[in-house]
């Protein structure tokens, strides 16, 4: 029973866009200590985005230490151990010797344009979409494990020959937890393998057509796991050694479970790098007709499999760390809800941050991004202002989608992810959407969703009862705009988002 297995703790491993993060929680959920260490971005070219496998390895290992030191704690006190991650993201490595073939390919990369294209020309853009749920993209793993295929030296001949292995971050960082090289279980849970373009989203196998439609040879392929199920233990030579992985899920689902958006009309707003919003669709597989992704939610064990609807927004954080980093009118993050406030609106001007193109629920990748409304009157404050606003903007279209899919609105929205502390743009957000939006006391929704599946397959927590006690509501925001003014702003917002369509040719 519950109350004889809640000894120890549970550590989460985040390996998310721009930092690997291990998290202890206890058995309340609430957050023990945190270690945290960020990666490189690398932009070899414009639209390229690349990772080092390796140095995300190291710092995944790094940020377990760091977390365990700083609670006093050892494996001995850790009775299971969650992965999530940021999904798509695409690394190939040679199993003999754990080397990657090539830096690893960041989900917002859009070099596989090329080969989007190609495969489109024979049935379109949604040819694999009732099978797999999601469009031809540059977005999923299928075309950026293709790119390396036909684009790094002797790696197709290496890859036909059984030698080399593919896998998101999650099944990077299971494989070298386990073992590597030395016995590394190459597995991935169904969340993950389902924004491959590769996976049959109803008999959870990898799809032979598909497969051969972009000449990935099987081998490649991880096994297909359930969520939440002990998939090995930790190595000796990790901190870890002996102890269980017993869940996975990717970043997004992982929010959505630690949101407790367990049942069908559930949904989360996730605000990290790019804005997520998942609505849980229970057991039925749902497809969109207004642009959404048709994804899957979660499966604990030998459990049924639930599926969601998804609005992925790519560039929304992203957004805040470009005016730091490649505009420097800001020094932190955290300063650009200041220089927001240094000014009354936006002062007319709109900024669309297509820079991975358009996801949803436009999925134009021939979209660039685009600043409009220009006049002598703008400073940085209003672009700081439009910058914050397009985020609200951008849920507001995915918000909209999901409604005409689901033919009913959603009451409130909850939210989480780091800008979710940003009080000006949670009140714009309410307004905009004209509907009331809900932060968690616990804001580490994604870690949480991961201990969550890892503390279930070890009988730490009872079931999802038990989770869902936990959910507490932290603060609400009402919206409180007169909707003349929502229709105005609105209305400039999709003028300038035309603005950016057709960019590429
Ligand atoms: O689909 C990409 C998403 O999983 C990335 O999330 O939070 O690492 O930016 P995040």
């Amino acid at each position: 029973d519950a109350t004889s297995q809640d000894t120890g703790y549970i550590l989460a491993i985040d390996q998310g866009t721009t930092s690997s993060r291990a998290i202890i929680f206890d058995h309340d959920a609430s957050i023990v200590s945190v270690g945290q260490k960020e990666h490189e971005q690398i932009f070899p070219r414009p639209g390229w985005i690349e990772h080092d496998p390796a140095e995300i390895w190291g710092n995944v290992r790094e940020v377990i230490g760091q977390a365990l030191s700083k609670a006093n704690l050892t494996r001995h006190d850790i009775r299971a151990v969650g992965i999530t991650n940021q999904r798509e993201t695409t690394v190939v490595w040679d199993k003999a010797t754990g080397e990657p073939v090539y830096n690893a390919i960041v989900w917002q990369d859009t070099r596989t344009q090329g080969i989007v294209d190609r495969l489109a020309a024979d049935g379109g853009l949604d040819r694999f979409t009732p099978v797999t749920g999601l469009p031809l993209s540059t977005y999923f793993a299928a075309t950026k494990i293709a790119w390396i295929l036909e684009n790094v030296d002797g790696v197709r001949e290496r890859g036909e020959r059984g030698e080399l292995l593919f896998g998101t971050t999650d099944t990077w960082v299971l494989w070298n937890l386990t073992g590597g090289p030395q016995g590394g279980v190459h597995a991935s849970d169904v969340t993950n393998a389902s924004r491959t373009l590769l996976l049959d989203l109803r008999t959870l196998e990898w799809d032979d057509d598909i497969l051969a439609a972009f000449d990935i040879p099987r081998s490649l392929l991880p096994e297909v796991r359930s969520s939440s199920e002990e998939y090995g233990r930790a190595a000796s030579s990790s901190l870890l050694r002996e102890t269980p992985i017993a869940g996975i899920l990717g970043d997004q689902q992982a929010a959505t479970f630690g949101q407790a958006a367990f049942a069908a009309g559930e949904a989360k707003n996730t605000y990290g790098t790019g804005n997520f919003l998942i609505i849980n669709t229970g057991t039925d597989v749902v497809a969109s007709t207004n642009g959404l992704l048709t994804t899957i939610a979660y499966k604990l064990g030998d459990g049924d499999t639930h599926y969601a609807l998804e609005g992925s927004i790519a560039v929304t954080g992203s957004l805040i760390q470009w005016l730091r980093d490649n505009l420097g009118i800001i020094s932190s993050s955290e300063e650009v809800e200041k220089l927001a406030l240094s000014v009354d609106d936006n002062g007319g001007a709109y900024f669309v941050p297509a820079f991975s193109g358009l996801f949803a629920p436009h999925w134009r990748p021939d979209a660039r991004g685009a600043l409009v409304g220009l006049t002598r009157f703008v400073n940085k404050g209003h672009i700081a202002r439009a910058a914050l606003e397009s985020i609200a903007f951008q849920t507001r279209e995915v918000l909209d989608a999901a409604t005409a899919d689901m033919g009913t609105p959603l009451e409130e929205l909850r939210v989480d992810g780091g800008a979710t502390q940003n009080d000006t743009l949670l009140q714009f957000q309410a307004d905009i959407l004209d509907l009331p939006v809900v932060r968690p006391v616990i804001g580490e929704t994604t870690a949480l969703g991961a201990a969550y599946a890892a503390g279930l397959a070890v009988g730490y927590w009872s079931g999802l009862d038990e989770l869902r006690e936990k959910w507490q509501e932290d603060r609400r925001w009402e919206p409180t705009m007169d909707a003349d003014e929502r229709g105005r702003l609105t209305r400039n917002w999709s003028k300038a988002v035309e603005r950016t369509l057709d960019w590429v040719d």
